[in-house]
């Protein structure tokens, strides 16, 4: 039996089977991703009954077929599942490298690419095969297969870009002498064009070390079991991001926690979970009462031990900005390149993208991320919408902030331009040069005329932040404190 256990804004969690939900309820061809993580072929059962792993495939047919007839064709189909353990014996099963090759050839999916989420604070387990007899290692990923209907799903992988290297910034600064690499590559000139932030790859580190958040209080408020399987936010809120526009369907048919829905209501894509379990529901619920921000802030500093290994951390420069729609062609023919979504400013024929070091660049991204309606004017609180971009009516307040953090320090005046009707845009640039900074960028077309702007002292008293712009700085200090 199905029952709508909670509406939202967008979305709704579903309490029942997922197998009734997709078969009586969902239309063909309808979704645009499926993003879940299933009960996993586990040795250890949990709580929640998992099938044994060579019964999995078994099971998982009727949600393969039902995930093929509800996703449109360039839809997607993300699912995370963990590795398994042959009980008492120091090998893996391959029961989700089967699964993978069953939806591929039984059931006509694409595998579009594989990503392995890494979790650096996973614990040493099995322990008899890694802690006592030390013949195995950590097991510290997960296999998430990116599938879809055909080979070109929607995707735009700069809706997910990470800071570059060290190297690479070095290599940007000093330039790249192109020739060919030892490996037989030719390394053209264009390697050493700065883009803004860097292409990430398919393993995606983030430690899952949850211990006190709403959720974790909320079930222990009402007196609810946490869920005991839940995957990071950041894992959702990436394959969202990177493969869905705000206002598609988003179907989590293994939902749990109900963590998928809470992504998608922050990034405004519509949702439905389903779980079978009502227990989880009551916890999940939890997640849409909080007091919650409108723009996604699950980005966190880097922890320590992704530091240690150098791959920075997933979401560390989603800044919840406005991104071009998604080709509805996959990418099938290529097109005209649009402008860089870098974390600086957006690539202008005449103004440089400002090159921040680290930290500045790191501040920057901070006061992007901080951006929320209270920082506005009360005639600008009165005028946005629900549905606008986070940024929406924040460049005053976003460069005043920038400024006090390191602009000042840089050289960089207030700029602002008057359209009329008491719209104006505010950006910092150093007087008489090209560098500008301009927090709000995505406020402005690709090729808005910087030069011309009148550069003017902001309001208030000299050489102090006004009110809410101490607001902002002190939460960007919060956030990018070491
Ligand atoms: C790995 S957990 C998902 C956890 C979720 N991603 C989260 O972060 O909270 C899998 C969930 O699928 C649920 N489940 C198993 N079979 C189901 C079915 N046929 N229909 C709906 N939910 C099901 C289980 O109860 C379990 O909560």
């Amino acid at each position: 039996m199905l029952k709508n256990y909670f509406t939202t804004k967008f979305g709704n969690a579903v309490h029942g089977d997922a197998l009734d939900y997709l078969g009586e309820k969902v239309s063909d061809e309808s979704v645009d991703l499926i993003m879940t993580s299933p009960p996993f072929g586990l040795v250890r059962k949990k709580d929640y009954g998992n099938a044994d792993a060579h019964e999995y495939l078994e099971w998982f047919k009727p949600f393969a077929a039902l995930f093929k007839r509800v996703l449109k064709a360039n839809g997607s189909l993300v699912i995370d599942i963990g590795g398994a353990w042959v009980p008492g014996q120091a090998t893996r099963s391959l029961y989700h490298f089967k699964l993978l090759i069953m939806l591929c050839e039984e059931f006509g999916f694409h595998l579009a690419q594989e990503f392995f989420w890494w979790n650096p604070s996973k614990l040493p387990t099995p322990a008899e095969w890694v802690n006592i007899r030390r013949i195995r290692v950590k097991d510290a990923v997960n296999c998430v297969w990116w599938l879809s209907r055909t080979p070109w799903p929607r995707a735009d992988n700069r809706r997910i870009l990470q800071p570059y290297s060290d190297s690479m910034l070095d290599l940007l600064k000093n330039g790249y002498k192109a020739k060919r690499r030892p490996s037989g590559h030719d390394i053209s000139e264009k390697f050493s064009k700065d883009n803004g932030a860097a292409i990430p790859p398919n393993l995606i580190p983030i430690a899952h070390t949850e211990s006190n958040s709403y959720y974790l209080r909320y079930c222990k408020e009402i007196g609810v079991t946490p869920h005991p399987a839940r995957f990071p936010s950041e894992l959702p809120e990436m394959f969202v991001r990177f493969l869905t526009d705000p206002g598609d369907k988003v179907i989590d048919p293994f939902g749990g926690s109900c963590i998928t829905g809470e992504v998608c209501e922050k990034l405004g894509r519509k949702w439905t979970c389903v779980e079978l379990f009502e227990d989880y529901l009551k916890g999940a619920k939890g997640r849409f009462l909080k007091p919650g921000k409108q723009v996604a802030l699950f980005s966190k500093k880097p922890d320590k031990e992704s530091d240690y290994y150098k791959v920075p951390r997933t979401g560390i420069l989603w800044n919840g900005t406005v991104d071009p729609q998604l080709d509805p062609e996959g990418g099938r023919v290529r097109k005209k390149p649009t402008a860089s979504h870098s974390n600086n400013t957006p690539v202008n024929s005449k103004f440089r993208v400002n090159k921040l070091g680290k930290k500045d660049a790191r501040l920057l991204a901070a006061v992007r991320q901080n951006l929320t309606p209270d920082l506005l004017t009360s005639e600008w609180q009165k005028l946005i919408k629900p549905d606008d971009p986070p940024e929406k009516g924040h460049c005053y307040v976003a460069s005043e902030a920038a400024y006090h953090l390191f602009g000042k320090g840089m050289g960089y005046e207030p700029y602002v331009r008057n359209f009329g009707l008491g719209v104006t845009h505010w950006w910092l640039r150093k007087p008489g040069s090209c560098e500008i900074i301009d927090p709000t960028f995505t406020q402005v077309e690709d090729e808005f005329d910087y030069d011309n702007g009148t550069r003017k002292a902001f309001r208030g008293p000299k050489d102090r932040p006004s009110k809410r712009a101490t607001t902002l700085i002190e939460r960007v200090r919060l956030d990018v404190k070491d």
